[in-house]
């Protein structure tokens, strides 16, 4: 232990003779922690920190019974704190770069050189596309020692070598985002960031949207939401348009576009019953919809144009799904029935169907695995009359669902209709003979009494009893 105490004690020394200094890069207003190098055991010895020169003004000391101060003075003041004898800088100032001593009892052991590094992005408000962009990362050099080494790291995680002089480059999405300069010094690092904001529109959805007519429609577009509507204004925003294109090849037609006037409107040429998202100042351009529409499908453009004659567009694509009834929704228990569940095309080989069939019908026995979309009942029953529904999932995420409501009349129906109109006809022959034979009664009553009348005349008070 006393031995491995000895080498470091050597090492520092050697280290304080030599002049070695430890370099630290930061940045105006960090914070900088200068931690004493080595296992030095310090517990049993009065340390100092010291600024700019051994004879310099003492910033911190601290004794071994554990009692610690740091510098009152005003430039200091509420910035120095110490910390199992490391001394931590609060809101490192212009004047603060330089150098630092660390002292144990009468030894210095360590100078620190606390170097400027300054990043810096021009212009620092947010750019359109294509516009030049100069990013600068300057580290202090140190007399007599090699200089760092520099190279910037782009928001996507790219690393470009530093030349001489700033970095430019010319404006794309992919720049939006946190810069990263790493100065490189004696194998440390240090790394500051700085933030370029790009305008343009958030990245499209690698994927459609996918709705129904129980399904609610959203048509995506949108700022980023750290892009405020003054930043989009400063940059001459001239024309916000929503295109729709039926299917390819056709002519695109404009539903909306938004008047710039003080207040932001939304102008409907051909609305489709959609609905802008109200308050387009708060960046989200979006139209929406309760439910889809089988017209629906097809290729939603939002397109925003700038003075300068920056376009940017987004385009979202709109499927719908649907259920299909053959022969049709009205049926007889006993018919054959086909339904299919679809988008028009095949399905991506990522999403699934579901079905969900009404009450307790089975569907083990209707579906093939080879086609999830189509159902065969051979002789559909009562029980399969109400609610179908068919849903399209991604992973574990339901993208949209479709309903049909199917009515299946039993087929007992048809022969009570029968057995209804037999029973009917017969009533109406029974009421008729009926009618015959009282008509053939009656004429034979008259018939009786009129030969009665001829044959014998009867006296007068005869019937009177
Ligand atoms: C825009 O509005 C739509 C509809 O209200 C909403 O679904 C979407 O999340 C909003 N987008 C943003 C970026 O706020
Ligand atoms: C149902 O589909 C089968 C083949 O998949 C077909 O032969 C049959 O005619 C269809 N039935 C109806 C009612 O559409």
């Amino acid at each position: 232990m006393n031995a491995i105490h000895s080498v470091v004690l050597l090492l520092a020394a050697l280290m304080s003779q030599t002049g070695a200094a430890e370099v630290i890069y930061a940045r105006v207003g960090e914070t900088v922690t200068l931690q004493p190098t080595g296992g030095i055991n310090l517990q049993k010895s009065y340390v100092y920190w010291i600024f700019d020169r051994e004879d310099g003004p003492t910033l911190a000391w601290c004794n071994p019974l554990g009692g610690k101060k740091t510098s009152s003075d005003e430039r200091w003041k509420d910035r120095l704190s110490l910390s199992d004898n490391s001394l931590i800088i609060k809101d490192i100032q212009q004047e603060d770069f330089g150098t630092f001593l660390f002292k144990r009892a009468d030894t210095f052991i360590t100078t620190y050189k606390l170097l400027k590094l300054n990043v810096s992005v021009d212009p620092s408000a947010p750019v359109l596309l294509g516009d030049l962009l100069s990013l600068s990362c300057d580290a202090q050099r140190l007399q007599g020692h090699k200089d760092p080494e520099i190279q910037w790291l782009s928001p996507s995680g790219v690393k470009i070598p530093h030349s001489r002089g700033p970095h430019i480059v010319k404006a794309t999405s992919q720049d939006s985002g946190q810069w990263t300069c790493v100065v490189t010094n004696d194998k440390k690092e240090t790394t500051a960031k700085v933030s370029v904001t790009v305008l343009d529109l958030s990245p499209a959805s690698l994927h459609p949207q996918y709705t129904s007519t129980s399904w609610p429609l959203t048509v995506p577009c949108s700022f980023p939401a750290h892009i405020s509507w003054e930043q989009i204004k400063a940059k001459d925003i001239q024309k916000v348009q929503w295109h729709f294109v039926p299917e390819l090849g056709l002519s695109p037609q404009r539903l909306f576009s938004l008047s710039l006037e003080d207040r932001l409107t939304w102008v409907a040429d051909q609305d489709k019953g959609l609905r802008p998202v109200p308050d387009p100042k708060k960046g989200n351009l979006s139209l929406t919809r309760n439910q889809g529409r089988e017209e629906d499908k097809g290729d939603y453009v939002c397109t925003v144009e700038f003075k300068n004659g920056v376009t940017l567009k987004r385009t979202v694509h709109v499927k719908v799904l649907q259920i299909i009834s053959s022969p049709g929704t009205e049926l007889i228990s006993g018919q054959q029935l086909n339904l299919t569940c679809s988008l028009g095309h095949p399905l991506p080989s990522d999403l699934q169907l579901k079905w969900f069939p009404p009450g307790q019908l089975s569907l083990t026995s209707l579906t093939s695995d080879r086609h999830p979309a189509h159902l065969t009942i051979p002789e559909v029953g009562t029980g399969a009359g109400g609610k179908w529904r068919c849903e399209l999932w991604q992973k574990n995420t339901r993208l949209t669902s479709a309903e049909i409501m199917l009515k299946i009349e039993p087929k007992m129906s048809l022969w009570m209709l029968v057995v209804i109109c037999s029973v009917t006809v017969i009533v109406i022959l029974l009421l008729i003979l009926v009618f015959i034979l009282y008509r053939r009664r009656q004429k034979m009553t008259h018939l009786r009494r009129r030969l009665c009348q001829c044959k014998t005349p009867k006296p007068k008070g005869f019937y009177r009893t």
